[in-house]
């Protein structure tokens, strides 16, 4: 017997939980280091066209595919294709499939450096009551915690379980529930962090770099860039929006939802970079420590700036980890639903078993992904290494699992929702989803069907072409 669908209880808790899975490491983690290696105000600006350009239409697409189909990624996708091509159902259950899968691989890794952020809450917090280690090495704390292999299956099996935890309740009961309380409350940290970041003296040159352009500054890889990460902050291109968009119902709109995630997301990463940036410029010779890798910033330099250079910077310590702990798990949990909701809506599974079953088998990634860091930090080599190397190496599972999902899989499942919006579904049915009397007014329908039809897949096709000739952006 089949349960009727799980629904968020209003649109407050749609946006909450899609923001949820958008706001996560890729703001706080991923966005301040390509904007640093890409020289900042150029490419923000480039980022920010991508999002509204790109993102925003493909934000609508995926939720009003789910919305209309009320099925997951797979059922929803096959919909979509069917309705104006019966034979294509196949296709759109395999395209539906790839994003089960990009979700799948992606959360075993994600999951690891979610881990770190337990590790350094805790630690921060025994800082801030005894103090910091005087002569320290950061990177030798970092190092420590990472190639301490049981450490790291401790803690990322403490976030899975969390993650678990979550999803087994549902969607009303839990995923939203959680989203009600935790962005609230990620928000406030934010805002905290941002005053004392703004009083620090390197706060000027830091809102320079990130807001003013210098096109001389930015190459192609650099848009290139700006787009690949567009999908990734957004959670395009795998159908988690579509799954979400699933348990929207008739009630509530999907271009409000959209535009405010996709503003609340794109606000989220430039206050999480302004943040970052303000601290760093304030440090003499910090600006040359951290040209290496994005790991150097959240997890081995702030640590030691919060202790010695932000004011207030013992309370905001341990809050920082928190706000990291509470964006990643936001954003795990709707990974998990998606390989969840296509076991509960194609395979016949309960929620309970579903869950449990893929979060076990999401752990057995995660396992080689932990196996495989010590090869990332390339300690064969040295014993200890240059942290800023991270990642640098592509080796092992880690490595490959994220140059596979954000080079090939979101880019690839993103062309084909394009096309499934744009193209396979009729303009009756996208238009009835999108102008059903919630629509704001500044919504123009004939803008999104051409942006959605044109605009996106071309950029998205551009993103496969150069993928496929070679560069590399994950
Ligand atoms: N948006 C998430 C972040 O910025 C990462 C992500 C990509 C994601 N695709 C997803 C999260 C799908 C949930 C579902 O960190």
């Amino acid at each position: 017997m089949s349960q009727p669908r799980d629904h968020w209880s209003s649109n407050t808790g749609l946006v909450l939980a899609a923001t949820g899975s958008a706001i996560g490491l890729g703001n706080l983690w991923k966005f301040p280091f390509i904007t640093w290696e890409n020289n900042g105000g150029a490419f923000v600006l480039v980022y920010l066209i991508c999002i509204a350009a790109v993102g925003l239409p493909i934000m609508m697409a995926e939720l009003l595919i789910g919305r209309r189909s009320q099925k997951s990624a797979v059922g929803a996708l096959k919909d979509a294709v069917a309705s104006k091509w019966p034979a294509g159902r196949k296709l759109g259950a395999l395209a539906g499939g790839w994003g089960v899968l990009a979700g799948f691989i992606l959360l075993s890794y994600y999951t690891v450096i979610a881990g770190w952020s337990l590790y350094y809450f805790t630690k921060s917090l025994s800082w801030t009551f005894g103090g910091y280690p005087v002569g320290m090495l950061p990177g030798d704390l970092f190092n420590g915690q990472a190639l301490n292999t049981g450490l790291q299956l401790l803690l990322s099996l403490g976030f899975s379980l969390g993650t678990i935890a979550v999803v087994y309740f549902g969607v009303s009961k839990g995923i939203e529930k959680i989203a009600r309380i935790f962005l609230p409350i990620l928000f406030g940290i934010l805002l905290l962090m941002l005053v004392s970041a703004l009083g620090m003296s390197g706060s000027a040159e830091a809102l320079g770099f990130i807001f003013r352009p210098n096109f001389s500054e930015l190459g192609m890889e650099g848009i290139l860039e700006a787009l690949g990460h567009s999908f990734f902050t957004l959670s395009l291109g795998m159908g988690a929006m579509i799954t979400y968009g699933s348990y929207i119902s008739r009630k509530h709109s999907v271009v409000k939802a959209s535009g405010a995630i996709v503003a609340l997301d794109t606000i989220i990463a430039l206050v999480a970079t302004v943040i970052m940036f303000s601290v760093i410029f304030s440090v003499a010779g910090m600006r040359e420590e951290i040209s290496g890798s994005t790991v150097g910033m959240l997890f081995i330099s702030l640590p030691e700036l919060f202790y010695t250079e932000v004011p207030f910077g013992v309370v905001l310590g341990p809050l920082f980890y928190v706000l990291v702990a509470l964006a990643a798990l936001t954003s795990t949990i709707s990974l998990l639903e998606v390989v969840s909701a296509y076991l509960i809506d194609e395979r016949g599974l309960t929620r309970h078993k579903a869950t449990i079953g893929a979060g076990a088998a999401i752990f057995v990634f995660t396992t080689f992904a932990v196996l495989s860091i010590p090869g990332l930090l390339g300690v064969s080599a040295e014993g200890l290494l240059s942290t800023m190397e991270i990642f640098d190496g592509k080796i092992g599972w880690f490595a490959t699992a994220d140059h596979f999902v954000s080079n090939w899989m979101l880019p690839t499942g993103g062309f084909f929702i394009t096309l499934a919006a744009g193209w396979f579904m009729t303009r009756e049915a996208t238009k009835s989803e999108l102008m059903d009397g919630t629509e704001p007014r500044w919504f123009k329908y004939g803008a999104w069907r051409f942006f959605i039809r044109w605009v996106a897949p071309i950029a998205v096709a551009a993103i496969i072409v150069f993928v496929i000739r070679g560069v590399d952006f994950s």
